[in-house]
């Protein structure tokens, strides 16, 4: 049996400790928005927020997190909510803004790799609310245990969702 608490839930699963974390989410919790890329943290399609921090959830142990708090892509909207002190009314009909600014600038192409890149912008957003270009590209190459990869090249639509993100957070618009 492991515990684990996801999106604000807590939840108890069967699943062997070295079970990695992405399969519970996606096939026990039904929480698809982490994606299953290159099972090996090389792309981050599976990313998910643990603690504020992003993780490779593809090779995370489920057993290894603890009583750690979770965020999924399914997650931000609450977690958004939450950090504002919105009502329960308000907090239903609010995206995150990295989410409102994804779709504002149409930022995903085949869309496979979008859930890291939004779990990598909320994870930067949180910490630096105003980065530079420079910061917002480390973010996606450096900061991590390895590049957020995008197949299809939307690297530049990414940078400019996130700087829009940053003006949603600061202007609410
Ligand atoms: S699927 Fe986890 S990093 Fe690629
Ligand atoms: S949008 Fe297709 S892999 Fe990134």
């Amino acid at each position: 049996m492991v515990r684990l608490n996801v999106n604000g839930a807590r939840h108890e699963v069967q699943a062997p400790d070295d079970t990695p974390l992405l399969y519970v989410l996606r096939n026990d919790l039904q929480l698809t928005g982490p994606q299953f890329g290159c099972g090996l943290a090389q792309c981050g399609a599976c990313s998910v927020l643990v603690d504020g921090e992003e993780v490779r959830s593809c090779l995370t142990p489920v057993a290894s997190v603890g009583t750690k708090e979770i965020t999924t892509l399914e997650g931000l909207p609450a977690r958004w909510a939450k950090q504002r002190g919105l009502s329960t009314e308000e907090a239903k009909a609010t995206l995150h803004p990295v989410q409102q600014a994804w779709i504002e600038e149409q930022t995903p192409q085949c869309g496979f790799c979008q859930n890291g890149m939004m779990i990598k912008a909320t994870e930067l957003l949180e910490k630096n609310p105003s980065p530079t270009l420079a910061q917002i590209k480390a973010a996606f190459t450096t900061s991590g245990v390895s590049p957020n990869l995008c197949r299809c090249g939307t690297y530049v639509a990414i940078i400019e969702a996130v700087q829009h993100a940053a003006t949603i957070m600061a202007t609410g618009r």
